[in-house]
């Protein structure tokens, strides 16, 4: 039987429309949450929002580009209107451009990544505090691994994930005397579209074939999905997944070390990816 931990809980889920943010809206529903919806493309957010309706929750498609301000602004006032209060919101929008920093022809696409993994998370985040604050809610940013150390050729991605966990600790110490939690959710690598919509240098995505990384061990988005609103339900600081945990410490004690063990992992799974193709369609 589905837990009611959330049972008419107004949450707002951001990048809903495929992976992780559909898990969350789907597991939400399964709990009777209410639910405003966001993403950028209309009718996938559409067809998880009438998922979600036919589980029993209330849910809303919202169709949202975080990047725009004023867009996350009508968002959380749109949420307030339908359900009365804001008790919890997922940033969970996010993508990644896979390039080295020089060759980058100009810096359009760093800056779109951090428009949407940094200030998609702030203006969400900044335009749903009041609400937060009243509710005596949840915060939960959802980051990465990449967001606590740094791998090559993800330079925007890593100073994104960085900067949003660097909000969220603030954040944390300003908002604890209000009861509001602020939870950072640090996956390791989950199937998902995240991987296809890599994007190159050129801007283009990376299509099917960014699935060749996924093993059958890869995490499943439900299974993220779950450890996200168990820790989000328990108002935890931090979640750490995946194996590449160990390199938090390490990178503390010798550096040196850490950073060879990721370039050479890296490059392992780089060259794992180019012999191998696409596993999964
Ligand atoms: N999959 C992994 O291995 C992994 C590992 C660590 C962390 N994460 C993090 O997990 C989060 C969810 O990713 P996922 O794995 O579920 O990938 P995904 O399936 O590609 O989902 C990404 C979501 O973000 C939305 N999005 C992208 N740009 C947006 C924008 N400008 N405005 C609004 N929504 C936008 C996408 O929807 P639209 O395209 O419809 O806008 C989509 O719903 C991301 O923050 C990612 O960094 C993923």
């Amino acid at each position: 039987m589905a837990s009611t931990r959330f049972c008419e809980q107004a949450v707002i889920v951001t990048g809903a429309s495929s992976g992780i943010g559909e898990s969350l809206a789907l597991r939400l529903a399964d709990e009777g949450a209410w639910l405003a919806l966001a993403a950028r493309r209309a009718d996938r957010l559409e067809a998880v929002a009438a998922a979600c309706r036919q589980r029993g929750g209330r849910a809303l498609a919202i169709p949202t580009d975080v990047s725009d301000e004023p867009a996350c602004r009508s968002l959380v006032d749109r949420a307030r209107q339908e359900f009365g209060r804001v008790d919890m919101l997922v940033n969970n929008a996010g993508l990644s451009v896979v390039a080295l920093l020089e060759e980058l022809h100009n810096l359009d696409l760093f800056r779109r990544v951090m428009g949407v993994n940094f200030y998609g998370a702030l203006y969400c985040t900044y335009h749903a505090l009041p609400h937060l604050i009243e509710s005596r809610g949840r915060l939960v940013n959802v980051s990465s691994l990449g967001g606590k150390f740094a791998i090559p050729y993800n330079s925007s991605y890593v100073a994104s994930k960085f900067a949003l966990g660097g909000l969220s600790d603030s954040l944390r110490l300003e908002v604890r005397r209000h009861g509001v939690s602020v939870t950072l959710i640090c996956p390791y690598w989950v199937v998902s579209e995240f991987h296809e919509s890599y994007l190159d240098r050129e801007g283009e995505r990376k299509g099917k074939a960014g699935r060749a990384l996924y093993t059958a061990r890869t995490m499943t988005a439900d299974r993220c999905a779950q450890i996200t609103l168990e820790a989000a339900y328990r108002r935890k600081r931090q979640v750490l997944m995946g194996p590449g945990r160990f390199l938090i410490p390490l990178q503390a004690l010798a550096p040196g070390l850490a950073d060879r063990l990721i370039l050479r992992s890296f490059m392992r799974s780089v060259r794992r990816r180019q012999s191998e193709g696409p596993r999964r369609s």
